[in-house]
């Protein structure tokens, strides 16, 4: 059949709240221009993030209610466990309450002032953290990872030769880890290979340095290898997920992704040393390591999600879904991050709106268009996320890409609220000569993109 349904049926319905675009223009003005800032009852389709918004399954719901809550040793950590360890093969599994809390401890352990954490882009909050511990985060991606227009099929891989001088010339002994975000969020949700992800471990074990990977969408990274990468066409998207994983040392996840949860995460690892310093900081910070950050009914949650995730039906219709959307976009001729990635679609905003200049950010003018026009949440992936200004002489320093980022939840909208979607951004695009630029009004000095307040330059 032609037609990809979507495998599942809806046994529970959310009413969404209709507002009318004179009631949003108001919304956006009193949220100072900030998406974060908005009330989710004033959105009709949120694409903020595919972060924690996934719609759990029947069985996961039954598995919040096997949820077994005891403080220490329960059955659901056990099962978590077990799960995660199928998948991944690491002795040590830790949870943690989400993505970042892993960051925070692995990097609190293992990054000092002045070190390097190169990457082939770091996710805004790894390279907080790192930042946070005084460390340098490095990002290393291919330079066709780079142009929003290239079709490579692996562009998140990281530059392994780039990789390799980058030690040569700061010496391993100032690099205490090396990590590869898949899918590349950042960087547009692209893929990484099997082939850069054997080399790179290959580099970091010459030079003694421990290999971690930013799990998040291991799945779809995996489903797209399946896809795209020789001699995996018929591997299942489990043995893909397993080989990547048997290349790290350990792994950063934020289960609120690829495991279908709304809340989660772990750290992950084979060495004993480094796993004991882990987990003396979990329980400081986050909880006991049989349950971290977590209830007993979330670590259930998790591990029947990860089940769920590597259904190949489930892969190749969220995989289809994104495509679909680019097919759409590329007849009516809008620019967006090419080819698609795992999950979300992410507008060129340079080549969407070449009139805005970078510093007035082009991205945030069409975030904000495509809330205005038909409620729908999108989020600046540019200069307001990743911009900098020189220390020494202010000059403003953009990032190479200016997108904006549409995310899809997982499993929550269907056909018809992605065509929706289409026309809304069909008529932002038809009208963009009239977009305004907008400066900042107020930034905090760490993750601003979350707090800041705008005004529109007229
Ligand atoms: C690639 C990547 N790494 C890390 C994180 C952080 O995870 P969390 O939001 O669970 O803290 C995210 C979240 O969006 C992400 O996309």
């Amino acid at each position: 059949m032609k037609t990809i349904i979507e495998p599942f049926k809806i046994k529970v319905v959310e009413a969404i709240k209709m507002t009318t675009q004179e009631e949003r223009e108001k919304v956006i003005k009193n949220a100072g221009y900030n998406l974060f800032k908005i009330d989710a009852e004033n959105i009709i389709i949120d694409l903020l993030t595919d972060s924690g918004t996934a719609a759990m399954s029947d069985l996961q719901w039954a598995g919040i209610m096997h949820g077994d809550e005891s403080y220490a040793g329960a059955r659901s950590f056990h099962r978590f466990y077990d799960k995660v360890h199928e998948i991944t093969k690491f002795r040590h599994i830790i949870p943690t309450h989400q993505g970042r809390a892993a960051e925070r401890i692995l990097f609190e352990i293992l990054v000092e002032p002045g070190k390097f954490v190169p990457s082939n882009t770091h996710f805004d909050t790894t390279r907080a953290n790192i930042e946070y511990n005084q460390g340098e985060a490095v990002d290393l991606v291919i330079e066709e990872g780079k142009d929003p227009q290239s079709l490579h099929p692996f562009k998140g891989n990281i530059d392994v030769n780039k990789l390799e001088n980058f030690i040569k010339e700061k010496g391993a002994k100032n690099i205490p880890l090396c990590m590869l975000t898949i899918t590349n969020n950042s960087g547009g949700g692209q893929p990484v290979s099997l082939e850069n992800i054997r080399a790179t471990k290959e580099i970091c074990s010459h030079y003694g340095i421990p290999f971690f990977l930013d799990a998040c969408r291991f799945a779809e990274n995996a489903c797209f290898i399946k896809k795209r990468e020789p001699g995996y066409e018929n591997k299942s998207c489990k043995e893909i997920a397993q080989e990547i994983f048997s290349n790290a040392d350990g792994c950063t996840m934020s289960a609120k992704k690829d495991a279908l949860v709304n809340i989660g995460g772990f750290l992950a690892m084979n060495d004993d040393d480094l796993a004991l310093k882990a987990r003396n900081v979990l329980i400081v910070t986050e909880g006991f390591p049989t349950y971290g950050g977590l209830a007993g009914r979330d670590l259930e949650a998790i591990a029947q999600g990860l089940d769920e995730i590597l259904d190949e039906d489930y892969l190749h219709y969220r995989i289809r879904t994104v495509e679909y959307m680019g097919e759409r976009l590329d007849k009516m001729g809008v620019p967006y991050l090419k080819p698609t990635g795992g999950h979300a679609i992410y507008l060129d905003a340079k080549a969407f709106a070449p009139h805005i200049p970078v510093d007035q950010f082009p991205g945030q003018a069409i975030a904000v268009a495509l809330y205005i026009v038909g409620g729908i949440r999108s989020c600046e992936i540019g200069g307001i996320m990743f911009g900098k200004n020189d220390p020494e002489t202010g000059k403003y320093i953009p990032p190479s890409l200016e997108l904006v980022r549409l995310a899809f939840p997982r499993r929550v909208y269907t056909q018809s609220h992605f065509d929706y979607v289409l026309e809304v951004i069909e008529e932002v695009y038809q009208n963009r000569n009239n977009l305004k630029g907008f400066r900042f009004t107020y930034q905090a000095p760490l993750l601003r993109h979350f707090t800041a307040q705008f005004e529109i330059i007229e």
